[in-house]
């Protein structure tokens, strides 16, 4: 051990000593974590929200400013109907139960994807849960749901492009920013690290604009055997990378 000061610089420091603000989480291998039990999928979204909990809980501790999950894709439709209202049954819940806890940790809630179009009392009870919420200004917990990388950027374009043809915007002064200020995520803070559990290595159209310079991770870990030690490994993991955005 030398006593320089990336030696010493937090578990969340990355390269230079910059700590994590900002993880990502696509929350993979509910299913096999059931399979491997003999238990029905829905055993496993379970024991996922658990995971979701707990995790949470950690990076509220561990001092992370923003934690993005992947609850439901766009394309998770594609799943039969039972899984489908299985998952919104889950979401429900979880939204009844946690939401004092939530509030308790002075944690904000965001929502990115189209979750608009969700059963309207779904939607109801999302948007309460984040006016709940609103002035808490611990972590902030944004959750994906209906949220695919590729509508979002869509999204994206035609909101630039009705602007433009409103007159109100030059095509000329279209920047990375101008796409920034029109996406889901405007306001948090830069994605500084991905991580995908359960082995696969893929980024399954999440956040394809914000992870440009996140560093990835991939844990073999299912779901549902995440939890504080492995968020604090992967942070040690992050502060292990050298980030350079391209320079040298
Ligand atoms: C992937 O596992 C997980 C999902 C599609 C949904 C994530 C949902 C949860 C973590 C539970 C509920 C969450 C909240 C916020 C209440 P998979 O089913 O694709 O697993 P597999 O690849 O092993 O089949």
């Amino acid at each position: 051990m030398t006593g320089s000061a990336a030696s010493q610089a937090p578990a969340s420091s990355g390269g230079g000593g910059t700590p994590a603000r900002h993880v990502a989480i696509i929350m993979d291998g509910n299913g096999r974590w059931a399979k491997k039990r003999f238990l029905p999928r829905l055993a496993g979204h379970r024991q996922g929200m658990e995971a979701v909990r707990r995790t949470i809980t950690a990076a509220g501790e561990l001092g992370l400013e923003a934690l993005t999950l992947y609850a439901f894709s766009s394309e998770n439709w594609r799943r039969p109907a039972g899984e489908v209202a299985d998952l919104m049954g889950l979401l429900r819940h979880y939204l009844r139960r946690e939401i004092d806890a939530l509030d308790r940790n002075n944690v904000r809630l965001r929502l990115i994807g189209e979750w608009r179009r969700f059963e309207p009392d779904l939607v109801e009870q999302l948007d309460a849960a984040c006016r709940r919420l609103e002035r808490n200004d611990g972590l902030t917990v944004a959750l994906a749901l209906n949220y695919g990388g590729q509508d979002e950027l869509v999204r994206a374009a035609r909101a630039l492009a009705e602007e433009a043809k409103a007159g109100g915007l030059d095509p000329a002064a279209i920047d990375a920013q101008a796409i920034e200020d029109r996406l889901d995520t405007k306001g948090l803070p830069p994605l500084d690290l991905l991580i995908r559990t359960s082995g696969e290595t893929r980024l399954s159209n999440f956040l394809l604009w914000q992870a440009a310079y996140a560093e990835l991770l991939f844990t073999d870990t299912l779901w549902p055997d995440f939890d504080r030690a492995a968020l604090e490994r992967a942070l040690e993991c992050f502060g292990r990378r050298e980030r350079r955005f391209g320079g040298l």
